[in-house]
């Protein structure tokens, strides 16, 4: 949180105008846990649509939570905007958790969470054979997201962002790292499941949202660790993808792909929607460079030769170069200088 700057008088009013009303004050609470819509709020705060959506409305308008349409419905969560998101911050921290009316919101947040986990549970249920038949074909999960861990490092960074987020596995691979943790992902379906997945592993500190890809809602400049994993192959156009995550790094930043090597199994694209069959080294790397990012790690993990396994998955970690490059300047402007 940070304290260190001050909200205008009359934002500060409007702010604390819309919370100062119990139900409201109880949505607060809610949304610091987890993005709801306003059929869940009903559910949980057992009180009519009209209702809950004008409290919506009123927060909303005030600056502390924000709208974030996904198809049909809308997502509600705190804003992350500085003012609006340090007023909710700390009006919440004067609320007892152990208070009976939020520990019963807590338990009514549950039973809705578990409910979206069945359902969630029933879509994999339908897609389950998709996932395994890819799985198959190459290097086990385990050894993939080892190498993702040992090339991200284990220095703590400020924020992540997965693109293609899917279930959010990349998001509960990080958790340790990042404070802050976003996943974008174009499909609704996808989305409710990570929800699920970061509700039951308890991360708090990260948050899934639908969006394209090519189009990301957010300034430049905004993320630590940007990551593309399996998702290269289902694009129409990976440079503009990579262009896109390139944007939103911050200076110093870095960018890890993981995908397959090329390979023929033509099946992948007639049947699982991919549009290209794996990337070589230099296709990845050369779009790296035309985004403005440096190629520092090239690394194949290639199945053993006696799995049935066939597909080699590539990991490409690319860097954005303005810090190294702003301290070569002042390394020699101060040479100069000296
Ligand atoms: C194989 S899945 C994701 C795997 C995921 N990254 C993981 O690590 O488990 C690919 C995902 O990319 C998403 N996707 C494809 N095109 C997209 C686009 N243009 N914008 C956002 N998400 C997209 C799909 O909805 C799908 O969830």
């Amino acid at each position: 949180m940070i304290v260190d700057s001050v909200i205008g008088l009359d934002q500060l009013v409007a702010g604390l105008r819309a919370a100062g009303e119990p139900t409201r004050l109880r949505i607060l609470a809610l949304l610091a846990g987890a993005d709801l819509t306003v059929k869940d709020l009903t559910t949980i705060l057992g009180q009519s649509q009209p209702r809950i959506s004008r409290h919506l409305k009123l927060l909303t308008d005030a600056g502390l939570i924000v709208r974030a349409p996904e198809g049909a419905w809308a997502y509600y969560r705190l804003t992350e905007v500085d003012s609006g998101s340090r007023l909710a911050d700390q009006l919440l921290l004067q609320l007892d958790p152990s208070d009976p009316v939020l520990a019963r919101d807590r338990e009514r947040l549950a039973a809705v969470q578990r409910a979206h986990a069945e359902a969630a549970a029933a879509y994999f249920a339908a897609n389950a054979h998709a996932w395994d038949a890819i799985r198959t074909l190459h290097v086990p999960e385990d050894a993939v997201e080892a190498a993702m861990r040992r090339l991200v490092g284990a220095v703590p960074f400020r924020s992540m962002l997965d693109l293609g987020t899917g279930t959010g596995r990349m998001l509960e691979l990080f958790q340790d790292l990042y404070e802050r943790g976003l996943g974008v992902d174009a499909s609704a379906a996808m989305l409710s499941v990570a929800r699920m997945n970061l509700a039951n592993a308890q991360i708090q500190h990260a948050r899934v949202r639908q969006g394209d890809i090519f189009a990301l809602a957010m300034p430049q400049e905004s993320y630590d660790l940007v990551t593309l994993h399996q998702v290269l192959h289902y694009l129409e156009d990976p440079a503009s993808a990579i262009e896109e995550a390139a944007r939103v790094l911050r200076p110093g930043g870095r960018l890890l792909v993981v995908d397959f090597a090329p390979h023929d199994l033509e099946f992948l694209r007639s049947e699982h929607a991919h549009r290209r069959l794996g990337f070589s080294h230099d296709q990845v790397s050369a779009w790296l460079a035309q985004a403005g990012l440096e190629t520092m790690v090239v690394e194949d993990l290639s199945p053993e030769r006696a799995s049935p396994a066939d597909l080699t998955v590539t990991l490409w970690l690319g860097r954005d170069t303005r810090l190294q490059t702003a301290d070569a300047e002042t390394t020699e402007r101060l040479e100069t200088t000296g």
